[in-house]
This record gives structure tokens, sequence and C-alpha cells, in this order.
């Protein structure tokens, strides 16, 4: 049978208001001034279902918001790129998480408040939903306390449903990296970190230690290294691609979160690892040339357009 969904992205909504220009840092007790200011859709699993939508595929969000004017924006704006929210759950008694960050050049200082995006759990997310999809990708766990120990039971939720699986763990703000990987990648086939997040999760700072201590991972690691591109680890095997650099990056925002749908885009067309990664290199600097994670991205002609003009790519196998 012909299934609904490409893929289920499975994360946290949240919305960013980002203050601009800002005369200082503020004291206690005093106000000052921001000259520019953005109001955002945030989240990273929001930004990676954005961009697997806009290269074409059918995507489908499962996640938490208050009934409140945040979580409608949220719902509005991934309507806008196409991602289907109808198995977006809004619960009445809580209200939308929302970062508050203040940016000064490259740095921001945020906080954040989790509201309902902290309370999904894994006996939120029907078995059938799952079997509407091919692939299931979850995103920012140590954001989504309802998850804690019970990831793996999502994951195996989605095997047997018969879909692939993906996960990006994100950061950990309280740095703890509590997190049970021997139990959940037995359960992943892409398991998505960025170089720092690896070391943190491991405790290990040599890479090479770091992937030999996820011995019973039978699936595909993608290191993110940022500017330095990304690695891919399987089976014993190691494949290195370098990064599509350029001289007009704007910022670097869900520039992680792009390369992830970038490798899926490929990775559920069953193409070859070299391919997946490239391609996530491609769309994380894709990502780069607009600010935020999504505003690179339209539609797959535009994308593969900018990809042979700006980045000399050109996709032999669409
Ligand atoms: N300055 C950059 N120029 C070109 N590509 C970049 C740049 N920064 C990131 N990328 C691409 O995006 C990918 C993901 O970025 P990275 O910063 O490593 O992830 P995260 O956002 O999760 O920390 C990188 O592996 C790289 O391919
Ligand atoms: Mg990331």
């Amino acid at each position: 049978m012909a299934k609904k969904f490409d893929v289920i992205v499975v994360g946290e909504l949240n919305i960013d208001l980002i203050l601009n220009q800002i005369m200082g840092f503020p004291k206690v007790g005093k106000e000052i001034l921001a000259n520019e200011m953005e109001f955002t859709l945030g989240s990273s699993s929001a930004i990676c279902a954005s961009n697997l939508s806009s290269l074409g595929l059918n995507v489908g969000f499962i996640g938490k918001l208050g009934d409140d004017i945040f979580g409608r924006f949220i719902i509005e704006k991934l309507k806008e790129k196409g991602v289907d929210t109808s198995m977006v759950i809004v619960d009445d008694t809580m209200k939308t998480g929302v970062t508050v960050a203040l940016s000064y050049d490259e740095d921001r200082a945020m906080a954040t408040y989790p509201g309902a995006m902290s309370h999904l759990t894994v006996d939120d997310i029907d078995e059938d939903c799952l079997k509407n999809t091919k692939h299931v990708h979850f995103s920012s766990y140590f954001l989504q306390p309802g998850f804690k120990d019970k990831l793996h039971l999502l994951f195996q939720k989605a095997k047997n449903a018969g879909a692939t699986t993906s996960m990006d763990v994100q950061w950990d703000p309280a740095e703890k990296w509590d997190l049970n990987l021997e139990e959940i990648l037995p359960h992943v086939d892409v398991f998505l970190p960025n170089i720092i997040e690896l070391q943190s999760l491991t405790r290990k700072t040599d890479i090479s230690a770091a992937i030999d201590s996820l011995q019973n991972s039978n699936g595909f690691i993608a290191v993110k290294c940022g500017s330095r591109g990304s690695v891919l680890f399987h089976d014993g095997k190691q494949i290195s691609k370098p990064p599509f650099l350029h001289d007009n990056v704007v910022d670097t925002i869900g520039a992680g979160d792009s390369f992830n749908a970038g490798y899926i885009y490929k990775f559920i067309q069953g193409k070859s690892p070299e391919t997946c990664l490239e391609f996530g290199n491609l769309i994380g600097a894709i990502s780069t040339t607009k600010p935020g994670g999504t505003a690179a991205f339209t539609n797959l002609e535009d994308i593969l357009k900018t990809a042979a003009n700006s980045f000399n790519y050109y996709d032999t196998e669409q």
C-alpha cells in the first residue's frame, strides 16, 4: 500500500523572539532598546521538516502546542512550508514554548520557556500513524523530557510500523548528556550528531574512540563538522566529504537541521552513503546563504538551481 508520508518528524515546536542591535546588555532593574526584532518559527525539528518539504517530500509533523496565538503562528508557518500539521497535538492546558534571544554580532544570549513541547511523550504517538510513513525522524531529546528513558520505544514503534529511522539529539542545555545510546542506537538507521554533541554524549574527545564506543549501532553515523564538512561512519569504514564553502555566509542557524534534511532526502531514495553525505553538506551550505534555517529553501527546482549556480553541484540522480 502506498504510504501517505515520506517522512514524519517527531520533535519540539517553539517560537523564537530575537532582539538584534541592542544597546549593551540589559541589567536587572533597567531597560535598554533593541533596534531590530525578528519573530519566527524556532525549533530544529520544524526547520528540518520544512526543508524536507521544500525538497518536495510529503512531510508530517508530530509535536505538542498550547491553544494560543504562538501555537497558531507555528501551525501557520509549517503549513506555509507544506508540512502536514494534522498530527500536531494542541493542548489547551498548556502554553506554547518560546525562546527569547538577545543577539550580539555572532553570539546570542537565550532564555527558553519550553512549555507544551516538554510534555510530548511516546504514548502520544500512535503506531498506526507511523504505518503511514516511510521514515521517522526525531530531534532535540534534551528539550523534550517526555521522552526521558523512553526514546528507544519511539524508534521501536517506528520499526514495527515498517519505517526507517533517524535521530539528531541536539544540544543539552543542562550539559549532562544523560542519554542511553546503547538502548536507542540499535533502532536508529541514521544518527546525525554534530562533532561536539558526539564528543559530549560519548565523553570522548577522540573521534575514533567516540565512534568505537558506539559499537552496538549498526546504522550510519553522520557527524557534522561545521565549516569542515562531515564524516560518515558505518561498518568500520569512514567516508569524509568536504564542505561547500562560500563567501556569503549570513548565519549558520539551522545548518545542521538542513544537513539532516538533505541527508534524509537521499537516504529514503536508497542513494549511496557518499551521495547522502554530499547532499547533506550542500543543503547545510545553502542554508547559510540566508538568515535563519528555512529562508534559503522554496522548492526543489530553485534549490537545484542554487546548487548548480552557486556551488557547482549538479544532481545527476534526479
Ligand atoms: N560556514 C559554512 N559553510 C559551508 N557549509 C557549512 C557551514 N557551516 C555549516 N555548513 C554545513 O552544514 C553542516 C551542518 O552544520 P553544523 O554547524 O556542523 O551543524 P549543527 O548546526 O548541528 O551544529 C556542516 O556539516 C556543513 O556541511
Ligand atoms: Mg544541530
